[in-house]
């Protein structure tokens, strides 16, 4: 079995993954054959791809393609491909490594708009020492767009911390005694939202989900809220949120995504006081782990289970 990687990968990070997927795939998968998209490998042969967001049109050069991995999470980049083939299934990256950096990022995010450490850090600019009222953590509640992987592992943590956490899904969510409240649909969100403090997203991003934060949503939440964006930036409408955080509805946002990256050095959030953002770094894909992810997905799919089961099955009707 030949397989390849591509992607939007600069040349050290080509060079970091086939370093780690070799041996994983040569510990799992005795006799597949790792190439690059930049090799010259006979596209008949390719049967498995492991791409992180390839070019539109390259998976569609490989005629017997059978399965492809994405090094990604989000597949959003992939499915908007109109070239990608419809009869080959797709498997996004579900990473514990990646689940715990996303679950850390998190963290640090509510507790810093919480304790209101971002304002503190605005003082410190300004040379003012100045105390603000502490809240408890059980007077705080955190409402998590999307519990997928990533929003369980992070709603998980901030349970513990004595938070009320409370997670909406577009589409029903098996109950469970976690201590985290869930509704689903439409209907339910803005009622979460209006008793939310802070909001964080990590909804997939579908047709669905796009433009979901835009200022129907910001006007629901209560004045002083906070908002952390770790999916996706069209997640967001910009200057509907920009337009909140000017008019101190919106307290303090930390963004990690956008809709375009890199941010264009014009763009207002880098300057605006009441933002703090990430360059799309609150979780990283693992090259160690997700090697390992890959392989074992390879390994099952080639002794013949189906594809629904491999970890992180992407069911395209649903987007994600
Ligand atoms: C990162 O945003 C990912 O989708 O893996």
């Amino acid at each position: 079995m030949d397989v390849v990687l591509a992607g939007d990968l600069d040349a050290a990070e080509r060079r970091r993954w086939h370093a780690a997927l070799a041996p994983a795939l040569a510990a799992r998968c005795p006799g597949v054959r790792l190439w690059d998209e930049h090799d010259a490998f006979d596209p008949a042969a390719i049967e498995g791809a492991v791409v992180a967001n390839p070019a539109p049109g390259t998976l569609a050069a490989w005629p017997n393609l059978k399965l492809v991995q994405s090094l990604w999470a989000g597949v959003d980049r992939l499915l908007a491909d109109a070239t990608l083939p419809a009869h080959v299934p797709l498997v996004r990256m579900v990473d514990p490594a990646m689940n715990d950096a996303m679950a850390q990022t998190v963290l640090w995010a509510v507790l810093a708009l919480h304790r209101g450490f971002f304002a503190y850090a605005r003082r410190q600019r300004e040379r003012q020492w100045r105390v603000h009222a502490q809240r408890r953590a059980d007077e705080v509640t955190v409402t998590l767009l999307g519990l997928g992987q990533m929003g369980l592992a992070a709603a998980r943590r901030l349970v513990p911390l004595g938070y009320h956490v409370q997670a909406w899904t577009l589409h029903e969510h098996p109950a469970a005694d976690d201590g985290i409240v869930r509704a689903a649909g439409r209907d339910a969100l803005e009622p979460l939202l209006r008793t939310s403090d802070v909001v964080v997203n990590l909804l997939p991003l579908t047709p669905a989900t796009r433009g979901l934060i835009e200022a129907r949503f910001l006007a629901a939440l209560p004045k002083g809220a906070g908002l952390v964006n770790v999916a996706r930036g069209a997640h967001v409408v910009d200057a509907d949120l920009l337009a909140a955080l000017d008019a101190g509805h919106v307290r303090d946002a930390v963004l990690d995504v956008f809709a375009t990256e890199p941010l264009p050095p014009e763009h207002r959030y880098w300057t605006h006081p009441r933002v703090t953002l990430l360059p799309h770094a609150a979780a990283l894909t693992d090259e160690r782990s997700a090697a390992d992810v890959v392989a074992a997905n390879l390994a099952a799919w080639r002794t013949g289970r189906a594809p629904q089961a491999l970890t992180g099955w992407v069911d395209r009707a649903r987007g994600y």
